[in-house]
This record gives C-alpha cells, structure tokens and sequence, in this order.
C-alpha cells in the first residue's frame, strides 16, 4: 500500500472531507477541507492531532495500515477544537492505555467535551518528549487559535506540526505537498481561511511566527492544507504579511440591494474607483457571496466601500454579518466609504455609520445617499467621485 511520507518513519495519515458544506457550520467549503494527522514511527509511537469524527473509519484504517499491530504510545493534541480532536475517545478506545500529551490548557476543554481521560502528559513551553531517534518538542501558540493551542516540532527530521497555524481550505487533491500543487487555489483558500479564523488574533500569530523562527525548519505540516516542504520562505512570507496586515492595492466593493439600485449604485463606484488605474476592483453582492470570500478580500486589499439600501429604516438584512465580521476581526489600516439607496426614509447608510463609529472605520470620503435610482446626473457623479475618492486614498497609502 502506497504510504504517504514526510520522511523516513514520519507519515500523513489525514483525510479529506468534500461532504461537509460549511466549516464551523458558517464557512463554506466549496473545495472542501483536509484534516491532516501524522504518525511517527520510532521506539514509541506517536500520533499528532487526529481527525473529524466523521472520518473515524477511513483515518483508523489509515493509522493501522502504517502500523499493522502496534500500538500508539502517545497521541499528541495540539489543539482542542473538534475538527481535530472529535476522534479522541475513539482512538483511546481503540488504543487503550495510549498517553494523551497537551499543555496545562489543553485537558480541562478536552475532558469537557469528550469526558474523562486517564492517561494525561502535561508538558510545559520547550519541554521535549524522546520516542527513540525521533524527539518532540513543544511550543506554546496561545489564541492560535485557541488558547490551548500549541505546536510540535521533531528535532530530528527538523519537522513543525504546527496545527491551525499555516492551514487552508481545499481538500488535497492527490497533492499532498506544496511543490505537488498549483499554488494560487491554495493561496487563496489559505488567506480565506486565515483572514476568517486566525485574523482575529493576528497579533498573536505573529509572536508564533517569531518564535517558530529560532528553529531550524525544514517541513511545515498544518492540520489543514498542505505540507510545506519546497516554498518554506514563500509560505512563511505570506503569513507574515497576512498577520502584520499588510493589504495590496485593490478595492473590495459589497452591495445589499433589493431591487437593483444600490446594485446600480455599486457599478458606478466601481467604475470611479477602475478608472483611477487601479486594476483590483472587486465587486460582491452580499447576498450571494458567502461573508468568509468577502472577508478574505478584504483582508487582501486595502479599499473597502459598502452600500446598503434600507429595510423598514435600518439596512438589507445580510449585510449585518460582514459589518458585524469586520468589527469583529478589526482589519487595519483600510479606506472605508459607504453608500446605499434611500427607500421612504433611509436607513441603509444611517445603519452603516453605527458600524463605522463602533469600529472606528478610516473613511476618506462622505457617504452618499440616494434616493431611489440613480438616474439623475448629481447622483452619479457624486458615486463616481466616492470610488475615485477611495482608490486615490488606496494609492497613497
Ligand atoms: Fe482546525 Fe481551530 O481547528
């Protein structure tokens, strides 16, 4: 049987999901998502994060076609959160007397979920695990992406598990390692992934990169995505610009509009903001794109304009979730503006200076509000001047 190595005695044994339709109920997964999990084979045996409880069968199978009848000496939990770690009782049932390691975080989340544990190895900061040739060694990554969360790394092989930290979207499609791959779908799963996951706690996925890069490294193996062997500098680059926000020259335009208006609106802004020569001008209808794509690009790009019509004097219903999303995860350094279709009394760009008060949006421009269509010559122009206003203000930052 075709083993799938990271190096000699060092084994993926991950799988794929492409059935699940939304990660944490809210993402969708188009292109699916990949567990990853990996087997160390030495004097002890080690298994490193499991897998998705759905794929119990298929990942066990995996894990025993590797070790035929041997058993595993630890199980080691880098993380807590379910799509990792929802197989645990089932591997400790199937490997009793396994030993469970994680961080002085990690059990009391653990045990809540999945009930007691009886073998439990508290390791601390630094503090290595020999299995023979092979030695662990254990980092703590604290809000990356949760607070129990840590990375391992293999002395030998030179190896980081680094758990969610470096993940994507995208199920492996044969290729399991980056120089197996065409790189830009991944990319972009990958920042859809960080922008709506990790975003949040950018700050702190930068002291992980920092730590991380005392160490010597040679292979990147998240739980999600791909394994990072070749483009370790292209990959690291990446998360390093992602976590310090450092946003390209383009222009995010999102839309809530029930009956083309505001959608007609959006089209003027665009060409405004297109016509300044900037060549990123991307346009969503909220209603259609799911929030994690919106949020990716916003991430990406340094222009973000929103319009919204009213609804019974607030705004379109689905644009609260990406204003609520972008307070929430707080992109920095953007230039904001608004806009939105009046309807009787207003209410789409009312609501959407709530939002830019809370989360002290950077707007370079005044909002413009219309009243029903755009159709009349001083509504046009002062929509196409909102976009030119922004990308001007992009291009000087
Ligand atoms: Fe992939 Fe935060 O779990």
């Amino acid at each position: 049987m075709n083993q799938i190595k990271l190096s000699e005695n060092i084994y993926y044994v991950g799988v794929n999901d492409r059935h699940t339709d939304k990660f944490e109920n809210h993402m969708e997964l188009p292109n699916g998502v990949s567990y990853n999990s990996y087997l160390i084979v030495d004097e002890k045996v080690a298994l490193i994060d499991p897998v998705e409880a759905n794929f119990l069968e298929e990942y066990l199978f995996k894990v025993k076609s590797v070790l035929g009848e041997r058993k595993v000496d630890y199980l080691i939990i880098n993380h807590d959160e379910p799509d990792h770690s929802s197989t645990v009782a089932a591997v400790l049932r199937e490997y009793p007397g396994v030993q469970v390691v994680g961080n002085a975080k990690t059990f009391a989340p653990l045990e809540a979920f999945y009930g007691p544990i009886e073998n439990k190895v508290t390791v601390a900061e630094g503090e290595t695990l020999s299995l023979g040739t092979h030695t662990l060694q254990f980092f703590m990554v604290p809000m990356v992406h949760w607070p129990e969360s840590m990375v391992t790394y293999e002395q030998n092989s030179k190896i980081v598990f680094s758990n969610d930290a470096f993940g994507g979207f995208g199920a492996l499609n044969g290729g399991i390692f980056d120089d197996q791959v065409n790189l830009a779908f991944y990319e972009d799963e990958m920042r859809r992934y960080y922008a709506n996951i990790v975003g949040k706690v950018a700050m702190q996925a930068l002291k992980a990169i920092e730590k991380l890069s005392a160490l010597e490294i040679k292979m990147i193996a998240p739980s999600h995505g791909l394994v990072w062997r070749s483009n370790l500098a292209w990959v690291i680059g990446k998360y390093t610009q992602w976590s310090k926000q450092e946003s390209e020259e383009g222009i995010v335009i999102v839309y809530g509009s029930m009956h083309g208006n505001t959608a007609r609106m959006a089209e003027i802004v665009a060409r405004g903001a297109a016509e300044t020569g900037i060549k990123e001008v991307k346009v969503y209808d909220v209603a259609k794109t799911e929030v994690s794509f919106i949020m990716s690009d916003i991430w990406k790009y340094k222009g973000v304009i929103i319009g919204a019509c009213a609804h019974y004097g607030s705004m379109f219903p689905n644009m609260t979730l990406l204003v609520h999303e972008i307070n929430e995860f707080k992109p920095k350094d953007k230039c904001y503006a608004t806009f939105g279709g009046m309807s009787w009394s207003g209410g789409g760009v009312r609501t959407l200076a709530k939002y830019a008060e809370e989360g002290k949006w950077n707007l370079v421009t005044d909002s413009v509000e219309v009243k029903g269509a755009p159709i009349r010559e001083e509504d046009w122009d002062k929509l196409y001047e909102l976009g030119k206003a922004v990308a001007e203000a992009v291009k000087q930052q």
